[in-house]
């Protein structure tokens, strides 16, 4: 099967105090490998609980998800982990950066960590962080960088295992419009790279780098639109990584 990502049915039920809500309602999601996808939709509709669900990063109520055509809900915590370190690549909105690494080694610890060796790990860091524009910023910790700046090393990050597909939650909701341009720059280029991405964005912008755009409701798809993309698309004269 092509897909990287596949889910169906998927529900999600949160407990709390004052009840129980239903986050996700039965959704079910193809993505295609080389595609990017945009998810938008109105706050509380669902979005990081589904991309965390795509993710591994929590477990659904109901339903299933395939990575690379491997049943996750299946998988133990053990597993589980090992498949986000090697699978998935994450973009935060809050950039979740530790401030006491250096951009280098904020970037290369996912390589580390899906087993890379120290020296393959550093050269891979090192030449993500050219790619991103920051190659002279290597070494300084993210409380000296701009948001833009620690976006792009978290975005740096977020490519060092190799990901079949990057999840980027609002990946520019924390920027202003300078900043935001830049990261877009750069998810455009990834997606002209062939690198799958599923992006929830509040942005028209970036999801307009998308090859399709979903929206989502009360926890569940109401549209889908194929966007008109590929290398003579709108955004290909910003293609190309370098900053
Ligand atoms: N850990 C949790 N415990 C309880 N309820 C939660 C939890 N996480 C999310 N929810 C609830 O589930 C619903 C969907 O939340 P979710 O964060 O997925 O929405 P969202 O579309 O990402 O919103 P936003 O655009 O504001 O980020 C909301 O009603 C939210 O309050
Ligand atoms: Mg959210």
């Amino acid at each position: 099967m092509s897909e990287v990502l596949r889910a169906r049915d998927l529900r999600m039920t949160y407990g709390r105090d004052t009840g129980t809500v239903h986050a996700l309602e039965g959704v079910d999601l193809d993505v295609e490998r080389g595609e990017t996808v945009a998810i938008m939709g109105p706050s509380g509709c669902g979005k990081s609980t589904l991309l965390q669900l795509l993710g591994g990063l929590q477990r659904s109520t109901r339903g299933q998800v395939w990575v690379d055509g491997r049943q996750i809900d299946a998988l133990n915590e053990r597993a589980l982990s090992r498949m986000r370190q090697r699978a998935i690549g994450f973009v935060f909105q809050a950039f979740h950066l530790l401030e006491e690494l250096t951009a280098v080694e904020n970037v290369e610890l996912p390589a580390l960590l899906a087993g890379r060796s120290p020296s393959a790990a550093r050269h891979r860091a090192a030449e993500l962080l050219d790619q991103v524009g920051l190659a002279e910023h290597a070494g300084r910790l993210p409380v000296s960088l701009s948001g833009g700046e620690r976006q792009r090393v978290a975005i740096a990050r977020a490519l060092s295992n190799d990901p079949l597909v990057v999840l980027a939650d609002e990946p520019t909701g924390n920027l202003d419009s300078v900043a935001t341009s830049e990261v877009l720059r750069l998810l455009d280029g990834l997606r002209a790279a062939g690198q799958t991405q599923v992006i929830v964005t509040h942005d028209a912008r970036v999801a307009a780098t998308a090859d399709r755009l979903i929206s989502m409701r009360d926890g569940v798809f109401v549209e889908e639109t194929r966007l008109d993309r590929g290398p003579s698309g709108p955004l290909s004269e910003l293609a190309g990584l370098e900053g």
